[in-house]
């Protein structure tokens, strides 16, 4: 008989090492190696011991024939529907992720109860919580008379066993996957191995039955434990919740969706009764803004299919320090230090002697390089101490050569824009008539520098004017 070989697996990343070193050599994270079992398993592939079977061929067929829409159960909790592309499909499997405490057991908790209240039948297994604390939360969000069904369980196969026993589920909610373990891997709940292989024992039921299961995974800020990471490609959908500390609203990513579109978000706000929906985020972003202050602009973004509107503050203030201070909060770093390169080199602004900071209002998050020219205007606007017009939004991406390149969904943008009483833009060049009912007001830039020199110019006119 073959000796049982153990292998030494990253937590972090998931790479497999034959020997033990003290930093892994696929992601560079240091004591992240832990010794598991390879001998049978679900997740060790397929066994040497077991004589090899002949194949069964299966029918090919062409990519042209007939299509079933994915069959899905909706919430009715609008903008957890949107995040998952129209409701949960059924034999399908999705991770939610985020951080511990962020609110993915409340976010599921009324989830569960929506859908058990419309006459799905929908089982929630904690791992984590015994269930005086699940009803505890229940009873706090007003849904402790719903017929979700509740368990306290961890081993796979005893879930799977409570589950297969009387009518199938629609909906299986598995908090979290970390806590589970499967008799099939020997290493110990919470690795690598127990969670590849109970998350994958749980998908070939969601598949095998046609129940939709979720899978909550805890991530950490530094990625510590990622278990949920090794998950990722196995599910049919990923969604992130995230939120910024002291802030109550909470967003909810779509950033893997095998039946709808990825690039989605939800958006909620934490009160004391559980998660609230907020249908229209821009005005949430908005909602505390100062209007006559320099540095402060307003960047109509876009969040998948819908526009959002944030406030960008900047602060540029004078430095005592030889090298000046670059502090970005919500934004790339190093998207910062290229649009000041290029206000230096282009636009003969100076940064040199201050300190920059950035700020998107609220703590949400902006990946889209289209906010290029909502951060240069705060940035000049606050190195001049000139307020910005209150009724304008920005949007473009700037090249290095300082030329402001076009984006997409310009006409959607505007559109929101002027739904929240904005009545100017400051934005590329568009070809075709996205510029609609803002062309009387929208201001064009084809390189940054006229943008600049434009916002200069208010210092003239504000002062004539008054
Ligand atoms: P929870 O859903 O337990 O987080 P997770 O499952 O992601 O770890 O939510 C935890 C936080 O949410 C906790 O700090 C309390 C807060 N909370 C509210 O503010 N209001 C509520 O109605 C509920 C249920 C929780
Ligand atoms: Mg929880």
């Amino acid at each position: 008989m073959a000796k049982a070989r153990s292998q030494f697996v990253c937590q972090n990343c998931g790479t497999v090492h034959t020997r033990w070193a003290g930093k892994c050599d696929g992601c560079g994270e240091w004591n992240t190696l832990v010794e598991e079992g390879t001998a049978g398993g679900i997740g060790s592939g397929p066994s040497s011991m077991r004589s090899a079977r002949k194949g069964r061929a299966v029918t090919l067929t062409t990519l042209d024939g007939e299509i079933e829409d994915a069959p899905r159960i909706i919430s009715g909790i609008g903008e957890l529907d949107r995040a998952t592309g129209g409701g949960f499909v059924r034999g399908s499997a999705l991770l939610v992720g985020g951080d511990p405490g962020i609110g993915k057991s409340t976010l599921l908790t009324q989830a569960a109860a929506a859908l058990a209240s419309k006459g799905h039948r929908i089982v929630y297994v904690s791992g984590e919580e015994a269930v005086a604390q699940i009803r505890l939360r229940a009873q706090r969000l007003g849904v402790a008379s719903t017929p979700v069904e509740l368990a306290a369980e961890t081993n796979v196969e005893d879930i799977l066993a409570t589950i297969t026993d009387g009518k199938r589920p629609d909906l299986v909610i598995l908090d979290s996957i970390q806590t589970l373990w499967t008799d099939l891997a020997d290493s110990a709940p919470g690795t690598v191995t127990q969670v590849r292989s109970s998350a994958q024992a749980m998908i070939r039921y969601a598949k095998s039955t046609g129940a939709a299961i979720v899978l909550v995974g805890h991530v950490t800020k530094e990625g510590q434990i990622a278990g949920p990471r090794v998950v990722e490609h196995m599910v049919d959908g990923v969604l992130y919740f995230e939120g910024e500390g002291g802030h109550h609203y909470r967003i909810l990513r779509t950033v893997k969706n095998r039946f709808g579109p990825t690039d989605e978000i939800g958006v909620f706000e934490m009160s004391d009764k559980g998660l609230r929906e907020v249908a229209n985020p821009s005005e949430l972003f908005l909602g505390e803004r100062s209007i006559k202050s320099p540095g402060a602009a307003v960047f109509a973004g876009m969040e998948g299919t819908r526009p959002v509107l944030v406030e960008i503050q900047a602060l540029v203030a004078p430095s005592p320090l030889g090298t000046p201070r670059r502090a970005v909060v919500g934004w790339d770093s190093s998207r910062l230090s290229m649009v000041l390169a290029v206000l230096e080199t282009h636009c003969g602004v100076r940064f040199a002697q201050h300190d920059v900071y950035l700020n998107v209002a609220g703590g949400y998050r902006i990946t889209e390089p289209a906010a290029d020219l909502a951060v240069a205007a705060a940035l000049v606007s606050s190195l001049t101490g000139l307020a910005l017009p209150a009724d304008c939004v920005y949007f473009g991406e700037i090249s290095l050569s300082g030329a402001v390149r076009p984006v997409a969904h310009a006409s959607q943008r505007m559109k929101e824009a002027e739904k929240l009483g904005f009545r100017q833009a400051a934005m590329p060049v568009v070809g075709d008539d996205a510029a609609g009912a803002f062309s009387a007001r929208s201001f064009q830039p084809s390189v940054l520098a006229d943008l600049v020199a434009r916002i200069a110019a208010t210092k003239r006119g504000s002062s004539d004017g008054d």
